[in-house]
Formats: structure tokens, sequence, C-alpha cells
């Protein structure tokens, strides 16, 4: 089975990774990003592994207006997109009372708006085909458990958003066939761990989170995006055909650890 997939936040990280992925087993990929560029060589990444139909585009994800042309490109290019990955998101991190509102509303609308509009956009193009399809939204434990490091009530409250969102549009498009579900990566080893460094202040944030990882997560490692992006994946396939409205978290069992030792 085959599909045509639409990954916004294509460009890096998970989103790449899941365009690698479903460019290994044959599928059709159009690679959105913010950043063009990116999203071209990812694409050129997908051609290299051997996919014949890919197509990528410049696309902010809080824009519906790029939204909705990027679809209709995408499946002009490739034909009917009938798998999304809405992974395109930031992270900005501040304690509450440090919290500007401007920050506030930055990582509410790349993260949960512009969610919201990517399945929206990608329900309107299935529905109006008549096409069954799968989605899938990119959640965080943060929506589940506070972070005991602090600072993340922004990123926290957006994904929270991003599951409740996830479980209501799943059942407003069961009638139609349109599967919706979220993945929850743990700490996974892509840049947005890492942004606003670089060189040595680089490679010494990415020494002190594979040591916290060492000793706090279970399986005593960050994720790779290629893990993340299997489960993705599966998701978007038939194997997945009676789930909807879940998530399926790969955290390496963070969630599943309490620290109390009594
Ligand atoms: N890395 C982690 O530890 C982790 C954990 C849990 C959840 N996540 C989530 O996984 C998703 C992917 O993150 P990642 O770790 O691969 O990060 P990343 O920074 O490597 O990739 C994010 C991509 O999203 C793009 N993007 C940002 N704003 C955009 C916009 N407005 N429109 C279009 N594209 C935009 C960026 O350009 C970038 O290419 C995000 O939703 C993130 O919140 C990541």
């Amino acid at each position: 089975m085959t599909r045509t997939v639409l990954i916004t936040g294509a460009a890096s990280g998970i989103g790449k990774s899941t365009a690698l992925g479903a460019a290994r087993r044959g599928w059709a990929v159009a690679a959105l990003d913010r950043d063009g560029a990116g999203a071209g060589l990812a694409a050129a990444g997908a051609r290299a592994l051997g996919a014949r139909h890919v197509w990528w585009g410049e696309c902010d994800v809080t824009r519906e207006d790029q939204l909705a042309d990027a679809f209709q490109r995408a499946g002009t290019a490739l034909g009917p997109v009938d798998a999304v990955v809405a992974g395109a998101g930031l992270e900005i991190s501040a304690a509450v009372s440090q919290t500007s509102l401007d920050t506030w509303h930055r990582v509410l609308e790349v993260n949960l708006t512009g969610t919201f509009l990517t399945v929206r956009t990608a329900a309107r193009a299935l529905q109006a085909s008549g096409r069954a399809g799968s989605i899938v939204c990119v959640s965080s434990p943060s929506a589940f458990v506070g972070f005991a490091g602090g600072s993340n009530s922004a990123y926290g409250a957006s994904k929270g958003g991003i599951s409740a969102f996830v479980r209501a549009a799943a059942l407003d498009l069961a009638p139609h066939g349109i599967r919706v579900n979220a993945v929850v990566p743990g700490a996974t080893d892509t840049p947005m761990l890492y942004s606003g460094l670089d060189g040595d202040a680089l490679e010494a944030e990415r020494a002190r989170l594979r040591s916290a990882a060492a000793q706090q997560i279970p399986l005593a490692r960050m994720a790779e995006p290629g893990e993340i992006a299997h489960a993705a994946i599966w998701l978007l396939t038939d194997e997945a055909s009676y789930v909807t409205g879940s998530h399926l978290t790969c955290d390496g069992g963070l969630m599943a650890k309490s620290a109390n030792t009594f």
C-alpha cells in the first residue's frame, strides 16, 4: 500500500525523518516548511532514497492561504494527498512569570493553531474528494505531565491543546473515514533542543542532555528522530486502520516512571 503523504516541518528533525522514512517505503512525499530551502533539501534526500514522486514548498502553517495553496499544488503534482503529518512546531522556554504575551501567542499560534489549520485543510481536501485518509499530529509528554525543569507553560499548553484537539477532530472526521492520531515523542535529538546554540555551546548542551537522559529516562537515552518517524508512519498505514483519536507514546518510558522511591 502506498500513500501520498504531506508533511509540515519537513526541513528538520522529526518531520524530515518522516519524509525520508516515507520515501524509503516508496510513498509520494510533499515536504513543506517555513524554511523553504530546508524543505527542498529534505525533498532531495527523499529522491536520493529512490522516491520518484516528490514535491516541496515553502509554507508557514500559521497561514491558511499558504496551506490551502500547498495542499492544492501537492495534489496536482503527486495525486491526492491521503496522509498528513502536522510536524511543524517550536519551543520557547520561559518560566510562567517571565513569559511575555508575545511569546505565549507565538507558541500557541505555531503549535496549536498551525496544527488546527493543517488538519482542517487536510480534512477539507479529503472530504471534497470523498477519500479516506490518516492524519498524525505531534504532541509531547508536556501535554500530560509537568517537566521538572519548569519553564514550559506555553509549550505545554500548546501540546495539551493538540492532544485535546486530536480527540475532538477524530470524532468529527471518523464518519468520513479520516483517522486522526498523535505521536508523543519524548526527548528527541533534533535541532529544536539546541535552538540558538552552535559550536562548543551546542556540543556542551548535547552532552548535558545525553547525561540527563542516561540518568532519568528508563531506556537511558534520547530518541533519534527516525524512531518517532517510524511511529508516525505506522499510524498512516492500514496496519493502524482501527486506531483513531489515540496517542502513540514514544518516550523511552519517561511518563511510566515516577521520581518517588517510596
Ligand atoms: N525534539 C523533541 O524532543 C520533541 C519532543 C516532543 C515533541 N516534539 C515536537 O515534534 C515536532 C517536530 O519538532 P523537532 O524536534 O523535529 O524540531 P525541529 O526544530 O528539528 O523541526 C521543526 C520544524 O518546524 C518548522 N517550523 C517551525 N515553525 C513553522 C511554521 N510556522 N510553519 C512551518 N514550519 C515551521 C521549522 O522550520 C523546523 O523545520 C514539533 O511539533 C515539536 O514540538 C519534539
